[in-house]
C-alpha cells in the first residue's frame, strides 16, 4: 500500500528531505520546485511539503499517513496521533527567556508572556503557580520584551544565537525538543507493515546523523 508523507518546509525538513534523499527514497524532491506533492509510484510513496504548523492536523485528519513534526508542535496541539519515533534531527529546547539581568517572575502580579506556544506556556506557568497572560505571536518572538510587548518570552533555542543577537538571555530551560515521526491512528492500524519498514530504514541513517553532528 501507497505511504503519504507529510514534511515540514524550512530548517527540518531540509534535515529531513536530506535524510531521506540518501535512504534513495527522496530522490523525487526537488526542493527548489515550488511544487508541493511528489510521488514516487515505483516505490510507492507520496511526499507533501507542509507549513510545519499544519503537518499534525494533516496527519490527524487522515490525509497523510505519517509526518514529521517537531516536539514543540505536539505538545501545543495535543493532537490524537501516534509518535513513533524520537529522531535525532530538530534537536534543541523550549525556554522561558527576556531581557538581560531583568529575571521577572511575578508571583503575585500577572506576567505578560509573549510566544508562538500558548497551551505550553499556560501549563508551565500553572505548574509553577505563576499568574501570566499569553500574548499570541506568530515569529521573531525575541522583538517582543524590546519593545516592550511582554516581560518574557517562550521560545526554542537552537544555537542561542538570535537571543545573544537581541540581548536576551534564558531564565528558564523547560524542555527539549527533537523532531518525531509521527502517524495517523488509522493509518497506523492498516499499514503498519508499510510504516514500520520505513521508520526502520530512517532510523538507521538517523543514528549516523547523530554521531555525525
Ligand atoms: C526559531 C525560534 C528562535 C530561533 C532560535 O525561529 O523561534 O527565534 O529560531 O534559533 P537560535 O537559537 O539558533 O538562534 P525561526 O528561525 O523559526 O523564525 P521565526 O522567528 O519566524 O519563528
Amino acid at each position: 500500500m501507497a505511504l503519504t508523507v507529510a514534511i515540514p518546509k524550512g530548517r527540518l525538513g531540509d534535515q529531513a528531505i536530506k535524510m531521506f534523499k540518501s535512504l534513495n527514497i527522496g530522490e523525487i524532491i526537488d526542493e527548489k520546485s515550488r511544487k508541493l506533492i511528489f510521488e514516487d509510484t515505483e516505490k510507492n510513496i507520496k511526499f507533501m511539503l507542509l507549513k510545519n504548523s499544519d503537518v499534525i492536523t494533516y496527519v490527524e485528519n487522515g490525509i497523510v499517513d505519517i509526518g514529521i513534526s517537531g516536539k514543540d508542535m505536539i505538545m501545543e496541539e495535543e493532537a490524537d496521533i501516534f509518535e513513533l519515533y524520537k529522531m535525532n534531527i530538530g534537536k534543541c529546547k523550549m525556554s522561558v527567556a527576556g531581557i538581560k539581568g531583568r529575571k521577572i517572575f511575578q508571583e503575585d502580579a500577572i506576567l505578560k508572556v509573549a510566544t508562538k506556544f500558548p497551551n505550553i506556556a499556560k501549563k508551565y506557568f500553572e505548574t509553577k503557580g505563576q499568574k501570566i497572560k499569553v500574548i499570541k505571536l506568530n515569529g521573531s518572538i525575541e522583538l517582543a520584551p524590546i519593545l516592550g510587548l511582554c516581560d518574557v518570552i517562550v521560545d526554542l533555542v537552537e544555537t542561542g544565537n538570535t537571543l545573544k543577537a537581541n540581548g536576551l538571555e534564558i531564565f528558564d530551560d523547560m524542555y527539549s525538543i527533537n523532531a518525531m515521526i509521527i502517524s495517523n491512528k488509522v493509518s497506523y492500524k492498516f499499514k503498519r507493515k508499510e510504516i514500520k519498514e520505513l521508520i526502520e530504514l530512517i532510523r538507521r541513517e538517523d543514528e549516523k546523523y547523530d554521531k555525525d553532528n
